[in-house]
């Protein structure tokens, strides 16, 4: 031992600290959510940020919020919380070591129950680097694993494409959440979607199940057009749509701009108003459908649904 350099002494103990973080178990089971759709910007991170946020706030959860986008929104949408000077390793160097950690990414924030992954730039290239791994589709299942135990809900916060990332995300997730635009090109991507939410449900996770749709970006002026939208996606997704819609707020847009969750920025706007009550169906939804007994996914079924319609 003493012809061992200090940096390859640092290493060992760095791997034991790791070791120790892998090995130090919590109480919790964490639910594990995704917020995914390959369209871009219909609100995947404004929904996976707020609804982090309340559930940590006013539901007194453990949360983890997981951004799998190079684009870093989160840290962003979130970055008023987070204490200076946090060192962190970065996600992308975590789905790239050999026996990753995702401990070793999470970062804090000034909220005691509410922890955060930001995601890198350097995730652009992970996609391609897991590309060539065995097991690929698994990998962020065993960097998960040791954090299971520490939180109640794990949201990830999927980047807009259906690559490696979210495809990873879907596995390890037991629900996934859709947010769809209220919008003519609203459809475009969702049959994209529900084939690939449907071939990781029977290959790769049979545990996999959509919670619902989520109508973002509603301009309640639109009246026609959003029940023409409405009934089109009602009649594929059926009960797995939201009751509840988030309007068009220029509040959800000045608060991510701040880097604070809608309902402390401006707690009494609409998008603060809207997101409280997707967060109660939401918990809502997620009881009911964990106390049927014999609890399957509809996915195949919402996707013949689909295919008849379209
Ligand atoms: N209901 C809303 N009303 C007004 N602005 C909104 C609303 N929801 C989201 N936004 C704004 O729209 C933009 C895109 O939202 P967001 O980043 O959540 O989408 P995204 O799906 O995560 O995008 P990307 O695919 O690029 O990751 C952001 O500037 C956000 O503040
Ligand atoms: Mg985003």
């Amino acid at each position: 031992m003493s012809r061992l350099t200090d940096k390859l002494k640092s290493l060992l103990n760095a791997e034991n600290a790791n070791l120790q973080a892998t090995f130090a178990k919590g109480t919790r089971s964490a639910r594990i959510i995704s917020v995914c759709s390959q369209k871009g910007g219909v609100g995947k991170t404004t929904t996976a940020s707020n609804l982090g946020a309340i559930l940590s706030k006013n539901y007194n959860k453990k949360v983890l919020v997981v951004d799998l986008d190079p684009q870093g929104h989160i840290e962003k949408s979130l970055g008023a919380l987070i204490p200076e000077g946090i060192e962190y390793t970065p996600l992308s160097s975590v789905l790239t070591a050999k026996k990753g950690n995702i401990l070793d990414a999470v970062i804090p924030t000034t909220w005691e129950n509410l922890n955060l992954t930001p995601g890198d730039k350097e995730l652009s290239e992970t996609e391609s680097i897991l590309a060539s791994k065995i097991g690929k589709e698994f990998i962020l299942s065993q960097v998960i694993d040791p954090a299971l135990s520490h939180y109640d809900f794990i949201i990830f916060d999927c980047p807009p494409n259906l690559g490696n990332l979210t495809l990873n995300a879907l596995v390890c997730s037991e629900y996934c959440i859709v947010p769809c635009e209220m919008s003519v090109l609203s459809f475009e991507g969702v049959s994209d979607l529900l084939e690939t939410l449907e071939l990781v449900n029977e290959r790769l996770n049979a545990g996999l199940d959509i919670l619902g749709v989520l109508f973002t970006r509603v301009d309640k002026r639109n009246t026609s057009m959003n029940e023409i939208i409405y009934t089109h996606i009602q009649k594929q997704f059926g009960k797995k749509v939201f009751r509840n819609q988030i309007a068009v707020n220029t509040a959800l847009n000045k608060a991510q701009l701040a880097g604070l969750p809608i309902f402390e920025k401006f707690p009494s706007s609409k998008g603060a108003k809207d997101y409280q009550a997707f967060s109660e169906e939401f918990i809502e939804k997620l009881n009911k459908t964990e106390t049927k007994k014999n609890k399957s996914s509809n996915i195949s079924k919402i996707r013949a649904k689909q295919r008849k319609v379209s």
